[in-house]
Parts: structure tokens; sequence; C-alpha cells
């Protein structure tokens, strides 16, 4: 294994999804956070073997095989550990270190190098003649609209002077070939050679996660032609695939565990300026199926401030169905006096702007305002009955449609005696919806897969699938036996605390402050606990943490442990506090044994005569006061 090093490690295994790899030898369905399947190590009826795309692992509840995505291949194919990375990098396309690649790999790689190393050229040429004289009124331009000039270094803005410029630049170095398959440069029309591809634009590099720049936005300054050209996709660079901003902001996008998604560049630029940095944009498309993957792997909550009400926005919340279906918590953002995010900043303020993001509104919302507004034109209660309906027959939580069903009929209500009409109206409408399936109606937990019909004003689309009714979620939870002695209870509370470390390693300082540099008595746990302290002082510390984890741990009994803990996410809504009431019992109960143990040594000293230690006395009345004032 040495011959890779962790970060490219890292890379294959951020560059193949679990869930994807898995769904290539196990069919799997979705069930809240997680995939569940029939598990492919041993033989069952039914499923116990989940997929937890947030951890990147998987668990088998019956026979226990638990491991990354690397561990996965390597038991199901029966490669060794080094054929499984070759294999996903391949996968991947990610180049395989010099010595691993066959001679057409590496003639791929070194035009990949070539294309980055041009793209990077470019990058600092446009950025650097921003600040020349040729580059001035593009400077003022942008200050003028706000940008300081760290900003504009941060994101490496730059001016396309044209005239070939860049042709000459980089033609020493590259020759043709490379700058053209990059995008830079192209054909004349007419005669002969080449020319610049972005001239009298303002530069907007985009890169990649890792922050190389592989295309371009040029915005034009003043006169005709298109406001932005983009790079024309290139090897590098495909606009379905790329997010603007989303090196700058993945950092912010983990911790916050939201992103922000924007129309433009600028949109991107002036909230980061400002310290909201988990802000991103596609590039003037609609949201691609790429695109909803690569933000899922970052955040959780997506909030969408596109404009909802324009033009081309039934792709628009295409893409937003499918952000909801791959797991996002998606929610509109509303913009008052329909301003894009950079006019509104700019008009006022960042805190403003905050607001709005703290305010914005879940997508099912989002869609019964639209489909009570779209019914409102016809004047038909039954219309908007029937729209609604349909949003909300594919709701998961019982409460929640319960909820919109109570609001919706109270809006659409002329009078109190109207509500209860409506609201048996709209539920056997929604059983319509649902079809044969109605029985399920009241299932506690449904598949959250929705038909976009729901939507299409007027349109009479039925759901497409009746097969989107899963069963409800098996609670997988560790018989809770009730602890009997304190023994158990502070085991119990050593894995609480370990699960919440896990899930929360920012905790570890508090931890440790408390409980020292051995928090805990059980090997395994104190054995996880050190890979946790040596993953936390690496690079990348914090993220797919119980991943990284488990591929450190060695010892069976604690990848066990490991992946059950992933398996079972803690349920807190405090994780400070509960942590803190685990370290109050694992202190007691320390103490406890402290005391046994000083009470044999006195014990013995007594018992051959000798004087007891006035050391040890002083300890054992101290524990034994703090003992008797914990009890009062
Ligand atoms: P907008 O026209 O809303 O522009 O396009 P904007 O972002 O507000 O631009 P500024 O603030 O005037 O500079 C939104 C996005 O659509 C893409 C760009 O990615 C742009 O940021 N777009 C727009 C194009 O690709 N081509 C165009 O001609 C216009
Ligand atoms: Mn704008």
């Amino acid at each position: 294994m040495s011959r890779f090093d962790e970060t490219f490690k890292d890379e294959v295994r951020a560059k193949n999804d679990i869930v994807e790899v898995i769904s290539s030898y196990v069919k799997l369905e979705r069930r809240g956070n997680r995939y569940v399947g029939l598990c492919p190590f041993h033989g069952e009826k039914t499923p116990s073997f989940h997929v937890i795309p947030d951890l990147q692992i998987y668990h088998c509840f019956g026979c226990k095989a638990s491991g990354d995505v690397f561990k996965f291949l390597q038991e199901r194919e029966h490669l060794t550990f080094y054929e499984t990375l070759v294999q996903l990098a391949r996968r991947a396309r990610i180049p395989l270190p010099k010595e691993e690649r066959t001679p057409e790999e590496e003639k791929a790689y070194q035009q990949r190098r070539g294309l980055h190393d041009a793209l990077e050229l470019a990058t600092r040429f446009y950025h650097d003649q921003l600040f020349q004289e040729a580059g001035k009124p593009a400077l003022d331009y942008l200050y003028g609209r706000g940008l300081t000039e760290e900003t504009i270094r941060r994101f490496r803005l730059g001016w396309a002077p044209g005239y070939g410029r860049l042709l000459r630049t980089m033609r020493g170095r590259f020759g043709t070939e490379i700058p053209q398959q990059a995008g830079l440069i192209l054909p004349r029309r007419t005669g002969e050679g080449f020319m610049d591809v972005f001239f009298d634009r303002v530069m907007f590099p985009i890169t990649d996660l890792s922050a190389r720049p592989i295309g371009f936005g040029g915005r034009i300054l003043e006169g005709s032609g298109a406001k932005y050209k983009n790079t024309a996709d290139t090897p590098l660079f495909t606009k379905r695939h790329v997010l603007f901003g989303l090196s700058q902001a993945k950092e912010a996008m983990r911790s916050r565990n939201q992103a922000i998604l924007v129309e433009g560049y600028m949109d991107v630029i002036m909230p980061h300026q400002w310290g909201v940095r988990n802000v991103v944009a596609p590039l003037g498309t609609a949201l691609t199926d790429e695109q909803c993957h690569l933000l899922r792997q970052q955040a959780e909550q997506v909030i969408v401030g596109f404009d909802t009400d324009v033009a081309g926005q039934m792709a628009t919340l295409r893409g937003l169905e499918k952000l909801y279906e791959i797991g996002c918590d998606v929610r509109i953002l509303q913009i008052p006096d329909g301003k894009d995010p950079d006019e509104f900043i700019r008009a006022h303020g960042i805190g403003a702007f905050e607001q709005c993001v703290a305010n914005a509104v879940p997508l099912v919302e989002f869609k019964v305002r639209r489909a009570l507004e779209a019914s409102k034109g016809t004047g038909s209660k039954a219309k908007a009955v029937e729209a609604v309906a349909r949003v909300l027959a594919d709701l998961k939580s019982d409460v929640l449609r319960e909820e919109y069903v109570h609001r919706v009929a109270n809006e659409l209500a002329d009078n109190p005696l109207d509500v209860r009409e409506l609201k048996l109206a709209i539920d056997r409408q929604m059983n319509r919806s649902l079809g044969a399936q109605a029985g399920h109606i009241s299932s506690p937990e449904r598949h959250n897969k929705v038909d976009l019909g729901a939507v299409r004003p007027g349109g009479g689309s039925q759901p497409t699938s009746h097969a989107r009714f899963a069963p409800p979620t098996p609670q997988h939870q560790i018989p809770a036996a009730k602890p009997v002695t304190e023994e158990e209870g502070a085991l119990l509370a050593e894995r609480t605390l370990l699960s919440l470390l896990l899930h929360h390693p920012l905790l570890l300082r508090s931890v440790e402050s408390s409980l020292g540099p051995a928090p805990f008595t059980e090997p395994v746990h104190q054995a996880i606990l050190a890979s946790l302290r040596e993953l936390m002082t690496g690079p990348n510390a914090g993220s797919v943490v119980i991943a990284r984890l488990l591929d450190r741990l060695a010892d069976g009994e604690a990848r066990v442990v490991v992946t059950e803990i992933g398996a079972k996410p803690p349920v807190s809504v405090d994780p400070e506090k509960e942590a803190s009431d685990c370290i109050e019992k694992i202190k007691k109960h320390r103490d406890s044994r402290r005391l046994d143990d000083l009470h044999n040594q006195i014990k013995a000293a007594q018992a051959s005569g000798q004087r007891v230690d006035a050391a040890i006395l002083r300890e054992y009345t101290d524990l034994l006061t703090k003992r008797k004032t914990a009890r009062t």
C-alpha cells in the first residue's frame, strides 16, 4: 500500500461514490438517509445490508460485513488492496502515479498535464493583464461593482485583451495544439493561423475541486454580443459537470452542511466577499444530475437562489426534484424585489441576505404555493384541491402532510365549516393520486421520489411508479437493554461518547480536557480513539471520518464497532450536552473504581500493620465526599 499516499487514496475514494459502486452489484432501495438491499456477502431473504452515502460506508446488520468502497470491492471481487485501488482510480479516470501507468495512460496523463499547465498560464496572464494599463477599464468596472482587490485576487479575475496576445504568450511553450484543446485559442475563420477565444472580456476562471483552472467565463464590458461566454467543452472541462466557485466554497459547504446555489458568477463572488462562502453556481444552464451529485457530496441542505419565476423554470424545478430525490433538504431562497443576490447584497448588505437564506422556503411548501396560485386563475376549488393533493401525496412525512393539508384547507376555505370538507376532499384526492396503493397513505415512512407532474399547472400526469412505497424503515437500534450496573452504564456512556466523537470530531478537545488522553477503559474504544486522533492531525481532517477510520483500523472488532456507530448516527439534538453527560458518567465510574482501589490499598496496609500513606487517605476522603455530595 505504501506505493500510494493517503491523498491519492482520498481522491480515489471521493470520486467513487459508494452507492454507485455497490449499485452495480446489489439492487439498492433508498430508505431515508440510506440505501438498503440484500447482502451480497451472505444469503438472505430480507434486506439487512445498508449503504450510508453520507458516511460512504456499508454495513450488514446480518453478517456484520462492513467497510468503505475499497473494502467492498476488495471483498466482493477478491482483489488485493492494490488492485482495488487501481480499478477504482481507473473507474474515476484518475491518473495513476507514474510508475503504475500503462503507455496509453502515460500519454493521456501527459496530455492532461499539458492542458492544466496551459490553463494555469492563461489564468495568470489574464489576471496580470487586469493590473496593466490595458486592463484598467476592466479593473475599474470590477471595483465599480463593489469588489475589493482581495476578492479579485482570490478568484483570480482577469482581463482578456485579445489581439492574439494570449496566443503569443503561450505559443513558445505550448505550440498551438494544447492551447486549442484547452479552449483558449481557435483557428481563424478566414486566412491562416489562430486567434484568442476570449477578447475584450472580464475573465472568471472556473476551477476543479482542487482549485486548478479548467475553463473560463468571460463577461463583456460593453457593446454587443452575448453578455457571458464560457469555454466550450474540452477534455478537462464539461459544463454540466462543473459548478462555479466549488473549490472556494467546499470547506464552508461541508462545515455548514449547506450549499447556496445561485445563477451567476457575481452572485457567487459577492456573498463570498462578505463571508458567506458556501455559494456556487452552474454555468448558465439548468442544474444537471452531475451538479446535483456534486452538491450532495458537500452538503445536505441546498438553498436555491435561482429566479424561479422566469423562463426555464421547468428545467430548474426538474433539477430541484433531482436534488430532493438524492436526499437534499431543498429550500427556495426568496429575494425581495426581484433582485439577484449580487444586487441584493449591494443594496441591503450581507445581513439581509443571510436573513433571506434563513427564511428560505422548503421545496414542498414552495410547490404547494405554486399549485395554489396556478389553480387560483381558474377559480375552481376542485382544481386547487387536485393540484395540492398531487404535491402532498408524495410527501414522506405524515406529520408534515397533515400540517400542509390543514394549512391549505384553511387557505381555501371561505368559512370554518368548509375547512373540514376541504380536508376530506384533499385526502380523497391524495388517495386517488396514490392509486391502488392508497392503503399506504398512513405508513410512517415513504420513499420521497416525487412526480414532477405534480407541479405542472393543469397537467394531468399520474405518478409514474407505484414501486416507490417502501415499507417502514426498520429501526436497527441496539436493543436498548437498560444498563443494570454502574459498570455497564459507564460502558454505554463510553460507546455513546465515541459515537458522538466520530460524528462530531471537534468535540475531541473538550473530551480530552475533561477526561485526559485516555478517556476510555474499553481497549477497543481507546484504539478507535487513537486512530481518530491521528486522522484529526492529518490532511483533510474532518472529512469522511468514518470511512477513513475503517481504513486505518486493522482490528476486526474495532471495525465492527465503527461501522455500527456509522450505521446508527446519534439522534442527539445537542451533541455537546450529550457528550458532557457521558463525560460525567465516565468520571463517576472512574471515581468509583479509584475509590475501590484506594479502599483495597488502605485495607491491605492496615492488615499488614503499615501506616496508610497520607496522600492516599486524603484522596480517599475527597472521593468519598464527592460521592456523597453527588448523591444528595
Ligand atoms: P444573468 O444575465 O442573470 O447575469 O446570467 P448576471 O449573472 O446577473 O450578470 P451580471 O451581474 O450582469 O454580471 C446569469 C448567468 O447565466 C450565464 C452566466 O453564467 C451568468 O452568470 N450566462 C448569462 C451565459 O452563460 N451567457 C449569457 O449571455 C448570459
Ligand atoms: Mn447580476
